[in-house]
């Protein structure tokens, strides 16, 4: 095989319904069924170049060459994917993430769903989305969910071959906004993957698993009927339940600040006065609200008033991964 090059984009996404804990951590295959929506604005965009001549991995992320864990988790990746055809060859992997680092988002899910969909080209092999969707996976759990379209379920499955994610509605189905809201740009202490193998040491995940499949219909139910009260109530339910396991977890994971205490207080109380808004907190300090795109310029003039706002990112429905 001579070299061959291949280029994807991807959009990480944001989840109402949130995977947090694996039943098998090696095949990430989730403990419960997740929802969440591909983020327009924000990009990551990987080149693999498959190259005989290379005598080992190497990954340049936003232009700087990456080395050890990193590098490690991409060339672990690339084994999985490489071993489908059953070749060795070494690949030159070049990322860049429109979105900076510490801005809320973690770009593990759009880099794990453009490594899977570039390589894949770059080996010569066609495949349908659930099976580039089960792959990604394996890199990064939420990865799986940035490869089909728009408002996205991953299915919990009863193995590597049924857990991968789907499209529940396209991106223009319903025109709500992801305010990212930047309280602290310093990057988070434990990692999600970290956090997983944490999950069940709570005596809380197992009700939060019990419970999972009901937040999962409503959660459906909302976004297929554009029920806004009814997505606002499940996501931030769905959010405080796995930040009650992160919380109560051995050791203890508290991924909040004071701030983001504040704000959540705060969109309760425009929520209450007839703003459509909610709020949900991933593996950090930052604060997502979910909002119809109606109240959008609102919502960011206000939040422009507090002094310890940082920045606001705004965010709309995303498409699919795809070749460049
Ligand atoms: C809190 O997908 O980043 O954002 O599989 O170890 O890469 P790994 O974890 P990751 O976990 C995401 C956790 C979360 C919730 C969510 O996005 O569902």
């Amino acid at each position: 095989m001579g070299t061959s090059t291949a280029t994807a984009l991807a959009h990480p996404n944001i989840a109402f319904i949130k995977y947090w804990g694996n039943r098998d951590n090696a095949m990430r295959l989730p403990e419960n069924g997740s929802i969440s929506m591909n983020l327009e604005e924000l990009v990551t965009r990987t080149q693999v170049t498959l190259d005989p001549n290379l005598p080992a991995d190497i990954f340049d992320l936003n232009n700087h060459r990456q080395t050890g864990l990193a590098l490690q988790r991409v060339t672990t990746h690339l084994n999985v994917l490489r071993g489908i055809r059953g070749i060795g060859t070494k690949a030159y992997v070049r990322s860049e993430n429109n979105f900076p680092e510490g801005a809320g988002i973690a770009s593990s899910a759009s880099a794990f769903a453009a490594l899977t969909v570039a390589a894949i080209r770059a080996l010569g092999i066609e495949m349908p989305e659930k099976d580039l969707s089960r792959l990604a996976r394996r890199g990064s759990g939420s990865a799986c969910r940035s490869i089909p379209t728009g408002f996205v379920e991953w299915y919990r499955g009863t193995s590597d071959i049924d857990s991968y994610a789907v499209s529940i509605a396209p991106p223009d189905f319903w025109s709500i906004t992801d305010l990212v809201v930047i309280l602290d740009e310093k990057k988070k202490a434990t990692g999600s993957s970290e956090g997983h193998e944490l999950a069940k040491t709570s005596p809380f995940q197992t009700a939060r698993i019990q419970d999972a499949d009901k937040r999962i219909e409503r959660c459906r139910d909302a976004i297929q009927t554009r029920d806004f009260d009814l997505l606002a109530e499940t996501t931030e339910i769905d959010c405080n339940m796995m930040h009650a396991v992160m919380m109560t977890s051995t050791p203890p994971l508290f991924y909040w600040n004071p701030l983001t205490l504040e704000l959540i207080k705060m969109v309760r109380h425009w929520r209450k006065t007839g703003i459509p808004v909610a709020y949900t907190i991933d593996a950090g300090p930052n604060v997502h609200l979910i909002c119809e795109s109606t109240v959008e310029n609102d919502l960011v003039e206000k939040l422009n008033h507090f002094t310890w706002v940082k920045q606001v990112q705004v965010c709309h429905p995303g498409g699919n991964a795809i070749l460049e």
